[in-house]
């Protein structure tokens, strides 16, 4: 199977000294020891086996406890700091101490990053102690290849391939090493700048990933995507890079009695706002990013032959470019989705929701899912709600939004239930179609929670969910798991999810 370019060599190995010998850097983890006298001098403990921590003292001549004493750490998770060490016969040059935190899931995650962003982009290899049960490694072990991303269209020496060793069993390695490839994948779609990435770019991409794995795939162009009326409209605005239907479906020999999840995926390659400009135009320049839902649930897919859950999944990616050209929608304009519901088109910048109908009425008419998701980089208003943390997740089915919180909290894709508020329905209201796209009737500043109620038009009696990832698709900073740019929220999430069917 193929993975990114530049994803790092991930292996698991035995929580035992010799199997470190051959890496750079050994990374041991260390938290504080609750003291109950705040004026007590701090007491650190290292985590890993008695056995291993006593061998590597040894080895390298060095007391862990007694360095920690002098240097003193916070002991915050994902804090780290370096010392020189050395052996005969080891490759070893670095002992990379990082803090363990309150060793919760978490903070596991904080001391991968740490981990990644060490090797990041170098030919170097480190092994990290900091796991002790497959849980906590699984989720170390795809922080440090987060932490270990990187991308870029520079023309000079291309990033080496690090290697990152973590003590594990192999099968949670094998399907963390799975997840993180998704991760990186979705990321690499993210990045992809506009004039690459159009939707027939996106198809292709789709069509490489589906023929590597035995996954069935089906593109829909021109004239066929006629039925699909927001799709069309949005992104017949670019003649250069016309709108694609994807639909991706892994669904092995048997599957045809397994639950069906479909997964719809905004896949705009780029948002101007097409005649509703995007104003000031610095909002624009983020926008190659508004693909970032269906780079997830492409990415997704892409990684369940190898988790092999039985459980059928279809994505949908909806890709399509909203430009201005002669050819893109008016604001005024009056569409029909796929179904049949029609759009009164006030705001041409709400065409995500114009795409996303279409993929949902098409699910729920067509595929009839046992679960219907839809993930998007939505509004901005839900970046104003949460920030960049939490992607705002709308449903009426509360046991599943019980089980998705926890397992976003369990994965790192962090989500938090909107509500989806009756009262404000009547801002959909139009004079003259069915609905209307801003639904900004009646005024109630809520456009994140007033999109929702617009996709939700488009459901039918689907067990439905949500994500509003404008916040949570893209990092403004370079820190901790997440890149500059495109982050892959969502792949965690829904292949855990999946996973737990
Ligand atoms: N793609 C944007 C939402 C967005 C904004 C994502 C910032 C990431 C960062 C979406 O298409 C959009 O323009 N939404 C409008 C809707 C409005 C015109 C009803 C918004 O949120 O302002
Ligand atoms: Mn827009
Ligand atoms: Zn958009």
């Amino acid at each position: 199977m193929s993975l990114p370019a530049h994803f790092p060599e991930l292996k698991a190995i035995p929580a035992d000294l010799k199997s470190a010998l051959s890496s750079e850097i050994i990374a041991l983890g260390f938290a504080l020891i609750e003291n109950s006298d705040p004026k007590a001098e701090k007491e650190f403990k290292l985590v890993g086996s008695t056995l291993l921590l006593k061998s590597i003292g040894e080895t390298f001549e060095i007391d862990i406890l007694d360095e920690l004493k002098f240097f003193a750490p916070s002991g915050k998770a994902g804090e780290s700091f370096e010392l020189p060490i050395s052996a005969p016969d080891a490759k070893v040059e670095r002992l990379l101490l990082v803090g363990l935190g309150d060793q919760s899931l978490a903070a596991f995650r904080a001391a991968g990053a740490t981990i990644g962003r060490k090797v990041k982009g170098k030919s170097q290899s480190i092994t990290s102690f900091c796991a002790t049960t497959d849980a906590t490694a699984h989720t170390h072990a795809i922080s440090a290849t987060m932490g270990a991303y990187l991308w870029n269209l520079k023309s000079g020496p291309k990033p080496l391939k690090p290697t990152i060793a973590i003590s594990s069993s192999a099968v949670a390695l094998k399907r963390a090493g799975a997840i993180a490839a998704a991760v990186w994948r979705a990321r690499d779609l993210v990045h992809t700048p506009a004039n690459i990435k159009t939707p027939a770019w996106m198809a292709s991409n789709a069509k490489a990933i589906a023929k590597d794995r035995n996954i069935s795939i089906k593109v829909l162009a021109g004239k066929e995507l006629i039925p699909f009326g927001g799709l069309n409209a949005v992104g017949n605005s670019s003649r250069k890079s016309p709108p694609r239907f994807i639909e991706i479906t892994y669904a092995p020999k048997g599957s045809s009695n397994w639950p069906h999840v479909v997964l719809v995926g905004k896949g705009i390659t780029f948002d101007t706002g097409g005649y509703s400009m995007k104003r000031p135009y610095d909002m624009m320049m983020a926008m190659k990013t508004d693909m970032a839902g269906a780079a997830a649930v492409l990415s997704v897919v892409s990684a369940l032959p190898e988790l092999a859950p039985r459980v059928r999944v279809t994505a949908l990616l909806m890709c399509a470019e909203n430009a201005v050209s002669a050819t893109a929608q008016r604001p005024s304009d009056v569409i029909t989705h796929f179904g049949g519901t029609t759009t009164e088109v006030l705001n041409t910048d709400a065409e995500g929701r114009l795409v996303l109908a279409d993929g949902l009425a098409y699910a729920d008419l067509k595929l009839k899912p046992d679960y219907l998701i839809d993930i998007a980089t939505l509004t901005g208003s839900a970046t104003l709600g949460l920030g960049r943390q939490y992607a705002a997740m709308y449903s009426r089915d509360a046991k599943l939004v019980a089980k998705l919180s926890e397992i976003g909290l369990e994965s790192g894709d962090r989500v938090w239930q909107m509500p989806l508020i009756d009262d404000y329905v009547d801002s959909l209201e139009s004079d003259i179609a069915d609905i209307n796209n801003t639904a900004d009737k009646g005024d109630y500043n809520a456009g994140s929670v007033t999109a929702a109620l617009f996709l939700e038009k488009f459901v039918g009696d689907r067990k439905w969910v949500h994500f509003d990832i404008a916040g949570t698709g893209r990092s403004e900073v370079d820190a901790g798991e997440n890149p500059k740019g495109g982050t892959g929220f969502g792949v965690r999430l829904l292949t855990t999810w999946i996973c737990s069917l």
